[in-house]
């Protein structure tokens, strides 16, 4: 069989999702729905100080309650292997392992976990621990401790771009540079809060454990919680079902996991533990605050000479995690002189971990919000600045794109939204008590990818089963994997069965990093051709197939035809297996194959994708009040597979960028040392009432392929230069620029 292209339309049909019926029905189980008999309960009990050590702890009160199984505290808690922050593949989220020794590094660090009959009888326990403390003095506003900001040693996501990276003379083209611009800009601590908080139950049988886990990487479950325990990895087996949101913070395998497998073990019975949503704060990651410089020159037709890009964030006081907050001003705009930097201040509070575009979301946020400052500053439509701008290559890699539809972006969001007409001053709009404002924005997101492997069975009755360990974290990834199995094998979707989330499934990376359909999905292409394959050798050797005796190098696969070039034998696969199965010749044929990136300083070009925000904002001149009228967003992301759920990708990340423009924020309390807000309550997040119908598209992008499949990423993309968007809107109905997330009232009116 020639190498074959993958066929499907540039943008695929609206496939409802296939996980739709179980969901909203309820029949969905999800890792903390699990039945098992004899299941036991934790809960963690959290610290009280932000910083010293445990002097003593008391957990005879707790003990003598009825039906308490079991209280680990460091004192008794088993030994753990150390791991580090980075495994091999799969990461913990955080060096730190709780219940080794007596040291307290942040606010809510775990102390103690009771074990219990029931969840009631476990956090009534809890209450009873008492915890004596030697406290010392910690610090939690990274920007009190700028003197001991360090360059961050490495940005541990996937892709490992640099940390610093420069081109050209900056700072002396700066100095000459007629239009100069010196600007800072502030986001703070966010929490991904996903519906499904998290959880897990662990079963042991034997010297085996069964983890079941609200994850977005299951190999990453099995590797950290197999090398706390210094058991093969053989013995861990992850499974997730579904997840209910997760967002970043459930690429990372936090202690509670590994803590479910020890205290199952323990008490020799499953145990569940389920993190409360105020423990969610404290015990999953948070988007680390940044503070970033941007320094701007340009000549006076607003062309970029000289752009400085530098990143504060905090991290925890034994990790180095570190965002790539402004690895996408390296390749958005055409700029010969240019620095980005990233540094890092150790503050007592838990690791931060990767959130929804993380670094790309809060750095664009600032990028786009001085691209906009620099075009007032010139006195130039900010569309017309971009164009001006317009990077025709990559200049941070110094390649091509695959293919870049940013233009295209560009022209048919600013028509749709009919940006054509804004009047350029600010202030210039407005309805009665409303100032009007209309902003835009550039996105920009990387091509992420990681090795992944999939196997692919042919059955004779004509159906497919096709496995990789990927997730179903509400995207609709399960939905796009069965598509792209049914296209590239002529099936009906519903001859496709998918099976995914477990790791006595095919290796799969993270379902992070807007990866996994490029990935997973070219995973699968290539094992359905190879099974394809297979049968192009069966039928050929088989004196009842119309393809006897075909050069299987010339037999080309259309639908299900397989059809021998320039002449006319031809059969269906499902055919060929039939008959062979009939025969008891076969069962059917399987197949595997692993998609192995290229790394990417071995690509030849470079991929991301683009596109472009324009939204409308009313702000209340008296109350200062802000709300968002009107969304046009246009995105090129390569092949997209389902026009729906891709459609809701994009539509649920430009409600993200509303709510991270608007309402997110963890506050810190630097007195106690503490997040303030722990809940939906007072964590806010967008309703319905704050978001406008959002027309968001794809349009279609063609080039050389970034992969098997030729898609990209879709899920984070919608996210980036989201928040500038409104930010700019907001001065041009008020000429009041907010350089401080979230934008508030206060602000505003301030
Ligand atoms: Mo996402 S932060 O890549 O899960």
């Amino acid at each position: 069989m020639p190498d074959r292209p993958f066929t499907a339309p540039l943008i695929g049909p609206p496939l409802n999702r296939l996980d739709g019926h179980a969901k909203v029905t309820g029949s969905a189980r999800y890792a903390t729905d699990q039945v098992f008999e004899n299941l036991a309960h934790g809960v963690f009990v959290e610290s009280s100080i932000t910083a010293g050590r445990i002097r003593s702890i008391d957990i005879a009160p707790a003990q003598a309650v009825a039906g308490v199984l079991a209280i680990l505290t460091h004192e008794n808690a088993p030994r753990l292997q150390q791991v580090g922050q980075q495994g091999q593949s799969g990461r913990p989220g955080q060096s730190h392992m709780v219940l080794q020794d007596e040291r307290i590094f942040h606010a809510g660090q775990y102390v103690a976990l009771v074990l219990a009959e029931s969840i009631d009888v476990a956090e009534y326990a809890a209450t009873l621990i008492r915890v004596a403390y030697q406290p010392e003095v910690h610090q939690v506003l990274f920007e009190d401790h700028l003197d001991q900001a360090y360059e961050a040693p490495r940005i541990p996501l996937i892709g490992t771009p640099p940390v610093t990276s420069e081109r050209g003379d900056p700072d002396t083209i700066y100095g000459r540079a007629p239009v100069r611009l010196d600007l800072t800009y502030r986001t703070p601590v966010q929490h991904h809060v996903p519906l499904e908080a998290h959880g897990t139950t662990a079963v042991w049988n034997g010297d085996e454990v069964t983890i079941h886990d609200s994850t977005q990487h299951v190999y990453g479950v099995r590797s950290v919680v197999a090398k706390y325990l210094g058991i093969p990895e053989d013995n861990v087996r992850a499974i997730s079902t579904f997840t209910g949101g997760a967002f970043g913070s459930k690429g990372s395998s936090w202690p509670h996991i590994t803590f479910a497998a020890v205290a199952a073990r323990q008490v020799g019975r499953p145990v569940r533990i389920w993190l409360s949503r105020r423990q969610s704060f404290v015990g999953a990651g948070h988007r680390a605050p940044t503070l970033q410089q941007i320094r701007i020159g340009a000549d006076r037709d607003g062309r970029l000479l000289s752009l400085v890009h530098e990143a504060t964030a905090h991290t925890s006081p034994y990790d180095e995690f570190c965002d790539a907050i402004a690895v996408t001003t390296r390749t958005l705009y055409s700029c010969p002189n240019l620095r980005t930097a990233h540094r890092l201040v150790k503050v007592n509070i838990n690791t931060p971990t990767a959130m929804r575009a993380p670094g790309e979301a809060p750095g664009l946020f600032a990028l786009e919000s001085a691209m906009d400052e620099l075009a007032h500053a010139v006195d130039l439509d900010p569309l017309e600045l971009r164009l001006r701008n317009y990077a025709k290559t990559d200049e941070d890699e110094g390649k091509a794109y695959t293919s870049k539809a940013l233009l295209a972006c560009y022209g048919a969001a600013a028509e749709r939204f009919g940006w054509s007409a804004r009047p350029r001053q600010p202030r210039s709009l407005r309805d009665s008590r409303w100032l009007i404002g209309q902003g835009m924005a550039s996105a920009v997101y990387p091509g992420k990818q990681s090795p992944a492997s999939a196997r692919v069975r042919l059955l004779p009755d004509g159906r497919a089963e096709v496995a990789s360990a990927t997730h179903e974290l509400g995207t609709g990834g399960w939905t796009a994997m069965t598509m792209i199995a049914a296209e590239t094998l002529g099936l009906p979707v519903d001859k496709v069965t998918f099976r995914y989330g477990d790791t006595h499934l095919p290796n799969a990376p993270v379902s992070a990093g807007s990866q996994s359909v490029a990935c997973v999905g070219s995973a699968i292409k290539l094992a359905a051709d190879k099974a394809l394959a297979q049968v192009i050798a069966l039928a050929v050797a088989d004196p009842s197939s119309s393809l006897y005796q075909a050069d299987p190098a010339t037999v080309e696969v259309r639908g299900a035809d397989l059809i021998a070039r320039g002449s006319t034998q031809k059969e269906a696969w499902p055919v060929i297996l039939t008959r062979l199965g009939s025969r008891g010749a076969i069962e059917g044929v399987e197949a595997n194959a692993t998609y192995q990136p290229p790394k990417p300083d071995e690509r030849p070009n470079s991929a991301h994708a683009f596109g472009a925000h324009f939204c409308e904002v009313r702000v209340a001149e008296d109350t200062g009040e802000v709300q968002v009228s009107r969304w046009t967003a246009g995105f090129g992301c390569g092949r997209i597979i389902n026009a729906k759920t891709a459609h809701s990708q994009l539509i649920g990340a430009i409600v993200w960028g509303i709510g991270m423009a608007l309402h997110e924020e963890t506050s810190l309390d630097p007195h106690l040392g503490r997040f303030m807000n722990r809940d939906l309550a007072e964590y806010l997040v967008p309703v319905s009432a704050d978001i406008p119908l959002i027309d968001a598209f794809f349009v279609e992008e063609d080039g050389p392929a970034v992969d098997p499949i030729g898609a990209k990423n879709v899920g984070e993309i919608g996210i980036c230069g989201a928040a500038a968007a409104i930010a700019n809107a907001v001065y041009h109905a008020t000429g009041k620029r907010v350089r401080d997330l979230p934008i508030r009232i206060e602000s505003i009116l301030g």
